[in-house]
């Protein structure tokens, strides 16, 4: 199969502790719609035509975690996690070692993430294999300020071709483990795949993504998630 009509596998890093959202239960497990949030997210992406398969990284003790092995006919896979959202990725990645080949893509996207939309992901796919990687990301709108450590602006920096990295991020599997590995190696913290990426050498494509495609990182963005899928019924 060529790489324009393959099926893809989904790693999706859920390992995470929600220390910024707070509470006792972590944010992946919150119930949004009846279902956990969790849940949410792999049916937006199971849901996709070329998605053939999740891989969820869950922290090792995780006693939350729903068991399933199908979501909505695709198979689910999980594996354990690691500290830092890069070390989940990267244990997601290696778990698939099995099913995809070095030069078959993949895509990430984060378990916090339940808003993506199915067209956002097409176009990912279709701009981005061609490509050979890119990201969905948002452009910034507000005005940006760099901060003293006083809190006093310093300056406004230049907010053109600035753009909020989102995910799902797409990139070849083969590539992204060597990149991953060689960050750790190299002891760089790494946010997002793409970085991992670019440090390597790759200059991984932007692809506009709807900026309703937010992460669930503290409470009030929990509320607009609730009122985001709300609104689409
Ligand atoms: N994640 C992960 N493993 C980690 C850290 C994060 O799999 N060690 C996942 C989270 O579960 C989430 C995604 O990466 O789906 C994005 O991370 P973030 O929003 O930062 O979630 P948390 O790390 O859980 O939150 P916080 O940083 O506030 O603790
Ligand atoms: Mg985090």
């Amino acid at each position: 199969m060529s790489d324009t009509d393959a099926g893809l596998w989904c790693v999706v890093p859920a390992a995470g502790r929600g220390s910024r959202f707070g509470g006792a239960i972590p944010k992946q497990y919150l119930t949004l719609h009846a279902k956990p949030l969790l849940l949410l997210t792999l049916e937006r992406l199971a849901v996709h035509p070329r998605v053939s398969g999740l891989m969820v990284a869950i922290a090792a003790d995780d006693h939350r975690w729903p068991g399933i092995s199908t979501c909505l006919g695709k198979p689910v896979a999980t594996t354990n996690g690691g500290a830092q959202r890069s070390d989940s990725v990267l244990a997601g990645l290696r778990a698939l070692r099995e099913q995809v080949g070095d030069s078959q893509f993949v895509l990430v996207h984060d378990a916090a993430r339940p808003c993506v939309r199915t067209d956002d992901i097409s176009r990912l796919i279709e701009l981005g294999v061609p490509a050979g990687g890119a990201l969905l990301a948002a452009p910034m709108h507000d005005t940006l300020k760099r901060a003293g450590s006083d809190n006093r602006v310093v300056v406004t920096e230049p907010r053109d071709a600035r753009w909020r990295a989102l995910t799902p991020q797409l990139f070849r599997y083969g590539e992204l483990v060597a990149a991953l590995e060689a960050a750790r190696s190299a002891g760089v913290a790494i946010t997002d795949e793409a970085m991992a990426m670019e440090r390597a050498g790759n200059r991984p494509l932007l692809v506009e993504g709807s900026g309703d495609n937010i992460k669930v990182t503290t409470p009030p963005d929990f509320a607009l998630a609730e009122f985001l899928l709300q609104k689409e019924g």
